[in-house]
């Protein structure tokens, strides 16, 4: 028998925890796998540096600069080395500083001197500031979304000792590839294109057979519309892993939604910023072969046979985007509400669908087990209801006990609506499909233009319906 996936969300909850207390049993098992942002910290409020010393392979290179960070009283966060990629059997080391306490700028002038190489990675700064201090910086371009992927805390294929192919030196090898290429990636980029082993293939042909055959009982009316557009559209075959590149294209035609490939996990904050241009940070690895109805993490099967076919519906695309905008700058603490309301809506959500029960979440779509299991009636069902359903704790190595059930994506997403404007922010925000970017809505004349361009867009209407209503009579 099947074991359904631990879990399937994309990032980590910022919940904010005191550096000191995190234990092992507190970090998620979502933590396996080229991580790139750690649990439990927001990451926009710290000052990284990338270096790479004259010499590396000279003893006590790193004891040196720790040395310089101690005598400026700087607080280290997170250390990590990896394999420089400007020179070969060179390292370079990623520092991540706290930014309010010790002199940084003086530590950084003296690393300058005896690094070959030296970035720094500022995250409150430039289009944020005029906005204060006290909101966190977010991304105001698409091209902004950027700056995650250079946020490297870990790097290559470091699997948990209790992940299926953590024995797996080939499945390792191919998990650092994969890494590499999303590291990589920059926004206008082609997505890369990926030649799947058969022996991937074949796993990914049992996931795919398992589910299609519950889709058409378990599955809600909008994924049932799309998965053979899919299918005809982007080569979802037993035979075949879709490239996230076609999947991508036919999302942008559907609802403007594109897939962005990420190495592992992101935190909550960035994750959720992505949705606000709709954006989806998509794996593209797909899970070990020993077990192919189990998964610990988010792999390309779940992007694929669970996130994908709902970011073509309209309605569900923009009840995706509210939540992303309303993320934009919110304090940590809306953070994990917004954070939690994902989990229960487009991860684990359910809907009612002229009287029966269907699922709707990408981590129920892509579970072959949890799947039947939810709607067999023995979890309970609540309906969704976003004030109440952002304070719900949840486990996320096992099926789900709590459900929420939405009546419709469009009653949902008018929900989402209302419950954003409670996130305390003294700004609103708008999304320019233009120029792919979010405007900040904090003075009169910007107020001014936006009422203009919806004055136009009335124009438009009013004068559409005359028409109509002209050739009525
Ligand atoms: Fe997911």
């Amino acid at each position: 028998m099947m074991k359904a996936a631990a879990s399937n969300g994309h990032h980590s909850q910022s919940r904010p925890v005191d550096e000191k207390s995190v234990k092992l049993d507190d970090i998620p098992v979502l933590m396996t796998g080229g991580n790139y942002i750690r649990e439990g910290r927001d990451s926009s409020k710290s000052t990284c540096l990338v270096l790479s010393p004259h010499s590396t392979r000279e003893v006590g290179a790193l004891a040196k600069i720790l040395k310089l960070f101690e005598e400026n009283e700087v607080n280290l966060l997170h250390i990590e080395s990896r394999p420089s990629r400007r020179q070969s059997g060179h390292y370079e080391f990623m520092f991540e500083c706290d930014p309010t306490c010790g002199n940084l700028d003086v530590a950084t002038k003296k690393l300058r001197e005896s690094c070959e190489y030296l970035q720094v990675i500022l995250r409150n700064h430039d289009d944020n500031e005029k906005l204060g201090d006290t909101v966190p910086w977010f991304p105001r371009r698409i091209r902004d979304l950027d700056k995650f992927a250079n946020q490297i805390l870990s790097y290559g294929a470091e699997l948990d000792s209790d992940h299926p192919g953590f024995t797996d030196p080939v499945y390792r090898a191919r998990r650092k590839y994969f890494a590499d290429i999303a590291y990589n990636y920059k926004h206008g980029d082609p997505l890369p294109h990926v030649n799947y082993t058969e022996e991937e293939t074949q796993t990914w042909g049992v996931i795919f057979r398992e589910l299609s055959r519950l889709y058409p009982t378990h599955a809600c009316k909008e994924h049932n519309h799309v998965f053979p557009l899919l299918i005809q559209n982007c080569g979802y075959r037993e035979d075949n892993i879709p490239q996230l590149e076609d999947v991508s294209n036919f999302l942008k035609d559907c609802t403007g939604f594109t897939l962005r490939p990420v190495a592992g996990l992101l935190s909550s904050r960035d994750f959720l910023a992505g949705l606000a241009f709709r954006v989806f940070h998509s794996t593209q690895y797909i899970r070990h072969p020993s077990r192919p109805l189990y998964t610990p993490e988010p792999d390309v099967c779940h992007e694929l046979l669970g996130h994908a076919p709902l970011f073509a519906d309209p309605a569900f695309a923009q009840f995706c985007q509210e939540i992303g905008l309303a993320s934009l700058g919110a304090p940590d603490d809306y953070i994990e509400k917004l954070a939690t309301l994902f989990w229960f809506t487009v991860e684990y959500g359910l809907c009612n669908q002229e009287g029966e029960m269907r699922a709707y979440g990408a981590g129920l779509l892509s579970s072959y087990g949890e799947l039947q299991y939810c709607l067999e009636g023995k979890a309970e069902l609540r309906p969704f209801e976003p004030e109440k359903t952002c304070l719900q704790k949840y486990p996320i190595t096992s099926y789900q006990p709590i459900y929420y059930v939405s009546n419709s994506f469009e009653e949902g997403k008018a929900q989402m609506i209302k419950y954003a404007l409670t996130v305390p922010r003294p700004f609103g925000v708008r999304y320019n499909p233009y120029t792919q970017s979010v405007e900040i809505l904090d003075s009169k004349q910007q107020i001014q233009n936006l009422m203009t361009c919806t004055n136009q867009d009335m124009q438009v209407l009013i004068d559409a319906l005359r028409k109509l209503s002209s050739e009525e009579h």
